[in-house]
């Protein structure tokens, strides 16, 4: 992995990937920082939710330099939905499924069932730095997981029936997600566009828990700033964070 990245860790088992990345966010280790694990014993998913994961998931986290001249931070927000692309296309190039979608803010989606969670922390430390941390489904059959996991989620390996090398995908996901965060910057990277090709929730009636409120309409896609668009009774609104409950 060091030739695609110049500080990189591999632990059999850890806490979690990313409360790992946010101790090195205090160090000055060189960026981008590879942080891979077999297990995770607390794995952390959105809110307060805990993350689950299974013997033969790709779990990891990139430390990422946000420093205003390599990530301005109005693009902060941006990154997940970044690394939700990089991964939906990874997934779409090289699996023979019918449906790779995303599901806003940050959940990539295989056949209508849940196969990757994202979760952007942002550490407290000087110079800016960010956690971004990944877990896909890869080579962990739902047959093993616990009920409620296995009702919503999917991976690879139930997917295409057969298992997957793990470091080809990792390698491949790292290499869109840096070429993505390189465009966001740039201001190159067509969020809205790129995103409608593989939207979950577009035309679909739904409610958004965000705010404190429960919103429902229907949804029109996302908007260049990754604000979610819903068509209301009151008119069309743009969230910006929240959770959607059905669809
Ligand atoms: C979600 O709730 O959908 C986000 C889940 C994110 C899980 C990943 S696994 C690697 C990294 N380390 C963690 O503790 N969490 C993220």
């Amino acid at each position: 992995m060091n030739d695609l990245v110049p500080y990189f860790e591999h632990h059999e088992s850890i806490d979690s990937t990313n409360a790992r990345a946010a101790q090195l966010a205090a160090t000055d280790i060189d960026l981008p920082a590879l942080i891979v694990a077999e297990e995770q014993t607390a794995g952390r998913g959105r809110g307060s939710n805990a993350w689950w994961s299974d013997a033969g998931a790709l779990t990891f986290s990139l430390l990422i330099d946000a420093s205003p001249d390599q990530l301005a931070q109005a693009t902060w927000p941006l990154v997940s939905l970044a690394a939700a692309l990089a991964i939906g296309d990874c997934l779409a190039a090289r699996l023979p499924v019918e449906r790779v979608e995303l599901k806003w803010p940050n959940d990539v989606y295989l056949n209508g069932r849940k196969v990757c969670g994202i979760l952007v922390e942002a550490p407290p430390v000087r110079p800016p730095r960010l956690v971004v941390g990944v877990g896909l489904n890869v080579n962990n059959s739902m047959v093993e997981a616990p009920d409620e996991i296995a009702e919503r989620a999917t991976s690879l390996v139930d997917a295409v029936g057969q298992p997957l090398d793990r470091e080809e995908i990792l390698r491949e996901i790292v290499v869109r997600f840096l070429d993505n965060l390189a465009r966001l910057q740039a201001g190159e990277l067509q969020l809205a566009e790129r995103w409608s090709e593989r939207c979950l929730l577009r035309g679909r009636e739904i409610e958004v828990q965000a705010h404190g409120t429960l919103q429902r309409g229907c949804c029109a896609g996302i908007d260049d700033a990754g604000a979610l668009i819903l068509e209301t009774s009151q008119g069309r609104k743009r969230l910006f964070a929240g959770t959607v409950n059905r669809w």
